[in-house]
């Protein structure tokens, strides 16, 4: 096919989680191969790229009209490649093209590899393209789950949340199918991906300069894969990569209360460079809820899991989603909610209001009966109250050391210019090993590293310090504060 000579600026704009974070960078990497160039500028470039979601109608309603502005771009300019990927790709398919008749590529999430092509395919022939897996219910299992490819070729650092942290996938798709939940249609069949790739992966990105690694998975800790007899856990693949030198730190998200096995919680414990860190979605404080939501767990269990991971690993940070909102939800179940936030003290919670999701079990089941302003009102109490939670246990670091990975300036720092200058103290931002965000002054060579922060302020997000710098003298180490 002859391609139409063209400028290769890319312009991408990706939403939803860190799984589209990881699939931008990933088509960036491969597209950068073919000569494309990044720019932040939509009117310079010749390839946009929409990587979208589909968890929450609002998700799917900013792209929408995202595209719907760029709609008068092409006629003036024939060269011009509009695709849309990931999710809402997957999701809604044809209807795309309905709905956006300017759009010339629909590609779903596991058909990533397939976009450097079709880009130029699209160019040279002024086709509309579509690359889609299966339906969940348009095969056999397998047949499903073959049409889902696993995406992960080699990396763009430049697209990473900072140059010393990176996300590897070791899991696609889900099968727990949740009743208000459209991912496992969005994303396939749950395969876990072997654990020599991964180690490899991790091993590649510690040589890149990476010293934090995040595993992603819809359920991460239901990871399981059988490769050359044995049979690897989530427990067994932290093991395998926790020696890879150069990697300080390791996470894993997002959990699954159910499969919080405490083989995983041994690992987490006994493994120094795995973060004392769980985000292990609740969604609701309600027996009634959790089974019309069909999460497959009591407040009970819930309990239960949380009792062993304190008992376990002392001062481990947990953090929870909660849905708001969800069918039939009463004012007394929103209060058992409420109840669990209370007692579990979370380091944060994400809390969502219901967004009803045709394809989805609850949408054919029950009415979206709990009114907007209802919603609204329950997702505000939920989040002072949480809020006043995290205040409140931020507070208890002040006047402690925490050791923190630098990850770089702070958005306030880069906001004011000061991240490109060569000024030697500016503001910075990193995480504990449990996660807290904390910010302090200090060198911008300091990214990548870990420091003692001396922590002596907080908000409900933020842990503020300073640096605690030791000096040695005649053998006594002593430690002194840097005033800023
Ligand atoms: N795989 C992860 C979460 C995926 S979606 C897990 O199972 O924990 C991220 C969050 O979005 C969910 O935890 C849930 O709280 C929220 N969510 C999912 N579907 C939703 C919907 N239809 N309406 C509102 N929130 C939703
Ligand atoms: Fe959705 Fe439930 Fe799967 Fe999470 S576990 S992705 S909420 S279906
Ligand atoms: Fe959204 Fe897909 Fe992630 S629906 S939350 S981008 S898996």
């Amino acid at each position: 096919m002859s391609e139409t000579p063209h400028n290769k600026q890319l312009y991408i704009e990706t939403v939803g989680c860190q799984m589209n974070m990881l699939d931008s960078e990933l088509v960036v990497a491969a597209l950068r191969k073919q000569q494309f160039e990044l720019t932040n500028d939509i009117k310079a470039a010749d390839t946009i790229l929409f990587n979208t979601c589909s968890v929450r109608e609002h998700a799917e309603h900013k792209i929408y009209s995202q595209l719907g502005r760029i709609k008068f771009q092409k006629r003036n300019r024939p060269n011009l490649v509009i695709g849309v990927m990931g999710c809402m790709a997957q999701k809604d398919q044809e209807l795309i093209f309905e709905k956006a008749p300017h759009v010339d590529l629909v590609v779903g999430t596991g058909q990533l590899g397939e976009i450097p092509r079709l880009i130029d395919e699209a160019r040279g022939s002024r086709k509309r393209l579509t690359a889609l897996s299966l339906d969940r219910k348009g095969g056999s299992r397998e047949s499903v789950a073959n049409s889902f490819e696993s995406y992960d070729p080699l990396r763009d650092p430049e697209m990473r949340p900072s140059p010393y942290q990176a996300f590897v996938r070791i899991m696609i798709g889900c099968d727990k199918f949740c009743t208000y939940c459209v991912v496992p249609m969005t994303r396939g069949p749950e395969q876990s991906r072997p654990p020599s790739l991964i180690a490899a992966e991790v091993r590649t990105l510690a040589e890149q300069g990476v010293k934090e690694v995040t595993l992603l998975g819809q359920t991460v800790n239901s990871y399981r894969h059988t490769e050359d007899g044995r049979e690897y856990r989530l427990s067994d693949l932290l093991e395998l990569i926790h020696d890879t030198e150069g990697i300080d730190r390791i996470k894993f998200v997002t959990n699954y209360p159910k499969d919080m096995t405490d083989d995983l919680l041994q690992a987490v414990r006994d493994l120094p460079k795995v973060c004392r860190y769980l985000h292990v979605p609740a969604q609701s404080g309600c027996d009634e809820q959790l089974k019309a939501m069909k999460r497959g767990y009591t407040i009970a269990d819930y309990r239960d899991m949380m009792h062993r991971i304190n008992a376990t690993i002392p001062g481990c940070a947990v953090s929870s989603d909660f849905i708001v909102g969800f069918c039939g939800e009463t004012e007394e179940s929103f209060q058992k909610s409420m109840s669990l936030i209370e007692e579990f003290r979370f380091k944060n919670s994400f809390i969502f209001k219901y967004s009803e999701r045709p394809g989805t079990k609850a949408h054919g089941l029950w009415p979206d009966d709990i009114p907007e302003d209802v919603k609204k009102r329950r997702n505000n109490e939920m989040l002072d109250l949480q809020n006043r939670i995290s205040e409140e246990d931020n507070a208890e670091f002040i006047g402690t050391t925490v050791e923190v990975l630098c990850e770089g300036p702070s958005k306030t720092a880069t906001k004011r210019g000061e991240a490109d200058t060569d000024s030697p103290s500016i503001q910075l931002v990193g995480r504990t090993d449990c996660d807290r965000i904390v910010v302090f002054d200090g060198n911008p060579r300091l990214a990548g590293s870990l420091v003692e922060i001396d922590i002596h302020d907080i908000t409900t997000t933020t842990l503020l310090g300073s640096i605690v710098t030791r000096q040695v003298n005649h053998g006594l180490e002593i430690d002194l504060p840097v005033v800023s």
